[in-house]
């Protein structure tokens, strides 16, 4: 546990979903400094178990007394925007710092929107909420980042691919049963996803694109701290079980030299390149599933603009994109002794007022 200064209590809030279970296992992989892991789900699930550093954990139903009194330090939310407006704000009024991985309060001026390896230090002007930012937006600014602190990106176009686990536990069952032949009704996608792919991921806004699309185009915004980046992208639901691809073009606005741009992204924290064409290789969906890095390839230069560059990026979107960018949300906290004190101090407070 090198680099902590307190094992703590963590709270995981949708502990049973499929971002909530990649969480336990990332907390298991890290040497993250767990004193006790409290697991909460729906009443659906209240009372059944899941494993957790190969002992048994029992999942508690959400109520906001068993989470305000529960005595963590630190509580990972992933149960959907509905259950974090609501119980968030709670968890927060009680002392536990709260990393949120839902889109409630991700362009809340007063909620910081961090990938660690952007904007680390945006973490720490937190008022008890912090925002984990899209699953597509994680692994296209992780990838940007050290490109757009060099020259300047200026417009951003990009097509992504998103596996169907961006769905949740629901639609990868669709999946799942749509390919063995099983009828689907009440399916989580609306139309089938077995060999198909739906230009629609989330719901329809009044100018023509998706919730999702305008998500990725917000909230890169703020997460380089830019508002002069225009994104325009376009989400595609593809019928593959884990990892996200993306099809991205930038615009710099400063000329740009190819292996210059090769060389920052072989040196940009969290990336990976794979970019061997003549070999066939590049990065693919099924070799980035369980990693936690972000991959790129295909890197080429756009000749239709004056400075433009083609990419190809892939990332786990349960992992990055979800449960490992809010683990080392946590991690930079706990690192941090003044921060990891004060933690420590509001949560045992929040537990002592539920035993009071
Ligand atoms: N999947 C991804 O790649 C991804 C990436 C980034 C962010 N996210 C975000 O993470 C969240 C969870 O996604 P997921 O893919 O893990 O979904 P999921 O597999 O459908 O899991 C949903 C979880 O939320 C819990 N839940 C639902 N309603 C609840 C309630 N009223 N009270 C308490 N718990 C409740 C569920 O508990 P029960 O089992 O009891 O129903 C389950 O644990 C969403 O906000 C999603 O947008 C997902």
């Amino acid at each position: 546990m090198s680099g902590y200064v307190h094992p703590v209590d963590v709270a995981v809030v949708g502990a049973t979903g499929l971002v909530g279970r990649m969480m336990l296992r990332v907390l298991e992989e890290r040497p993250f400094p767990v004193r006790r892991l409290l697991a909460f789900a729906s009443e659906r699930s209240g009372g059944t178990e899941l494993t957790f550093q190969g002992k048994k954990l029992q999942v508690r139903t959400l109520t906001e007394a068993a989470l305000a009194g529960c005595g963590a330090a630190v509580a990972l939310f992933s149960a959907g925007a509905s259950v974090s407006r609501t119980f968030a704000p709670v968890a927060a009024r009680a002392g536990i710092t709260v990393i949120d991985n839902s889109s409630a309060f991700r362009m809340d001026p007063d909620v910081p929107l961090v990938v660690p390896e952007v904007n680390p230090d945006e973490a720490f002007r937190s008022n008890g909420i912090i925002a984990n930012p899209n699953c597509s937006t994680i692994q296209m600014v992780v990838a940007l980042k050290r490109l757009h602190d060099r020259y300047r990106i200026r417009r951003i176009v990009v097509a992504t691919y998103q596996s169907v686990t961006g769905a949740g536990a629901r639609g990868l069952r669709q999946l799942e049963d749509e390919v063995s032949g099983k009828t689907v009704s009440g399916g989580k996608f609306p139309h089938p996803i077995a060999y198909n792919c739906l230009p629609q991921v989330d719901d329809f806004m009044e100018d023509g694109f998706t919730r999702e699309e305008h998500k990725m185009m917000d909230e890169t915004k703020k997460i380089f701290g830019d508002d002069a980046i225009r994104v325009n992208a376009t989400c595609v639901r593809v019928p593959v079980r884990g990892g996200h691809s993306e099809a991205v073009t930038v615009e710099f606005e400063e000329a740009f030299d190819e292996q210059e741009a090769r060389r920052l992204l072989k040196n940009t924290p969290g990336v990976v390149v794979v970019d061997e064409p003549k070999e066939r290789r590049y990065p693919m969906a099924i070799d980035a599933e369980g990693r936690d890095e972000v991959f790129v390839g295909r890197i080429r230069r756009d000749p239709t603009v004056g400075s433009g560059l083609s990419l190809w990026i892939v990332s786990d979107n349960l992992r990055k994109g979800a449960a490992t960018n809010a683990v080392q949300i946590a991690e930079l906290l706990l690192k941090s002794p003044s921060k990891a004190q004060k933690m420590v101090h509001e949560g045992t407070r929040s537990a002592t007022k539920e035993i009071l």
